[in-house]
């Protein structure tokens, strides 16, 4: 039976290569949608957890996982080998940045040596890790084609952006848009057959470079907008007025306008790495993407900045940062979530305690941090604890927390998320 059939069918064998943020969901719901699953990972304790239905992200509730476990429709592996089994196989693997910013795409190759290896004529491959334009077709292409099957003819292979935006509860992998891009109209049109199975929406576009911008595009435009706020933030204190107002107020705009918000810097796995990914490539082109690079600029500068507002804060209160009692709230790098990965809290972190702060945090998603002079381990958020702060910190605005009891216990708040905006205690500074 040829491909397009098995997809139709639901008979067809999915494979997910990484089972993190990106693969567990996409695993799972393959999985309910009624396809086997082999999920492959190279962390033999993640491997296990999946077998054994119990989730380790945050965002994802081990009773979904357990079910589709139970109705033997998904199973984990590290055999890589089994990659011959599957019909269609969706690399979600990480795409970080070396330490000097440049794009480290060792995850994609080493996948794509062992894809190379295991391939089997009809099968399909797509690329979902997020990169630069031409990854697909340049990097991964050659690797696979060193098998002696030949792309578009012998085998299939497009580019499909993955867009989760974790701890979302309006938008999930069934009501977020798919963008798929082939090398050839075959591998488009089997990669949106794929993914109609699981999203609503699936919008082909003529070529994988093309899939490949528009996922780098969407994100550069989230950190050039909030390189913008974050500037704006800067002047509105000179000016003294509230930058949290002025976006509220501007929202009320029904058109032309969306509102980002300022914060201590940016995190995760896509936002500050992706536009070193375009800058990179575009040097390829004697092409310096100014703007894009601006903006990263401004936002890794933030830190910074609230460290110095933090300084001043403190003054005003008659103390010194030196020696002073910091309690950082919040370690993940967005709300909700448990993933601290590039999170301005431990840059933030590591300025305080640089300038010979005390720091404690606490984050109910973080119980241990590791950070350059040792291990932090998560306080409670007692009263004591609150009011034995100098100053409380709000580096992320987890929505357990209850801030009305936090600003009424402490002594100075500094509020970089605008949590407390609604607020009256005049011990709260924001940004
Ligand atoms: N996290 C997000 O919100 C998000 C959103 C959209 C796109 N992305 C992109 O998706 C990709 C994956 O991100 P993530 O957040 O899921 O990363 P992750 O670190 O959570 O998961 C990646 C998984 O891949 C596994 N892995 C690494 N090499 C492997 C290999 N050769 N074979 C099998 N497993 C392997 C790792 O052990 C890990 O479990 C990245 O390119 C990222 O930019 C992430």
């Amino acid at each position: 039976m040829d491909l397009e059939q098995k997809l139709r069918d639901k008979t067809a064998t999915v494979g997910i290569v990484g089972l993190g943020y990106v693969g567990l969901p996409l695993a799972i719901a393959f999985s309910q949608a009624g396809f086997k699953v082999l999920g492959f990972d190279i962390q033999p304790k993640r491997v296990d957890s999946v077998n054994k239905g119990q989730s380790y992200i945050a965002t994802i509730a081990s009773d979904s996982l357990s079910a589709v476990i139970a109705n033997n429709r998904l199973e984990a592996t590290t055999a890589q080998d089994r990659l011959r089994e599957v019909d269609a196989i969706c690399i979600c693997v990480p795409t970080p940045l070396t330490r000097t910013k440049e794009p480290d795409l060792s995850y994609v190759t080493q996948e794509s040596e062992e894809i190379s290896r295991c391939l089997q004529p009809g099968q399909l491959v797509i690329l979902e890790s997020t990169t630069y334009p031409g990854t697909t077709r340049e990097v991964v292409l050659p690797i696979l084609e060193r098998s002696g099957l030949k792309a578009g003819q012998d085998f299939y292979l497009a580019y499909s952006p993955e867009r989760i935006d974790p701890g979302n509860k309006k938008y999930s992998i069934r009501n977020t848009p798919k963008i798929v891009g082939g090398i050839e109209p075959q591998s488009t049109k089997l990669a949106e057959l794929l993914y109609r199975q699981v999203a609503e929406v699936v919008v082909p576009v003529s070529s994988p470079e093309v899939a490949e911008m528009t996922k780098v595009f969407e994100n550069v435009f989230r950190n050039v907008n909030i390189a913008l706020v974050n500037e704006l933030s800067q002047l509105c204190e000179k000016m003294g007025i509230s930058v949290w107002e002025i976006i509220d107020a501007a929202a009320s705009k029904p058109f032309g306008y969306m509102p980002f918000y300022p914060g201590p810097g940016i995190g995760g796995h896509c936002i500050p790495l992706d536009p070193y990914y375009l800058a990179s490539k575009a040097r390829d082109y004697d092409f310096h993407t100014r703007f894009i690079e601006l903006a990263a600029e401004i936002n890794e500068r933030m830190p910074y900045y609230v460290t110095s507002r933090i300084t001043e804060a403190l003054n005003a209160n008659g103390k010194s940062l030196n020696d002073a009692r910091v309690l950082v709230l919040g370690i993940a790098y967005k709300k909700d979530v448990e993933d601290l990965r590039e999170s301005p809290s431990l840059k933030l972190i590591q300025l305080l305690g640089e300038k010979g702060a005390q720091v404690s945090y606490n984050d109910p998603y973080i119980a241990k941090i590791q950070i350059d002079t040792g291990t932090l381990t998560s306080v409670e958020l007692t009263d004591e604890h609150l009011s034995l702060a100098d100053c409380v910190v709000i580096a992320t605005d987890h929505s357990h927390y209850d801030y009305q009891r936090i600003a009424d216990k402490a002594s100075l708040i500094f509020d970089a998320r605008g949590a407390t905006k609604k607020l009256k205690n005049n011990n709260i500074i924001r940004l």
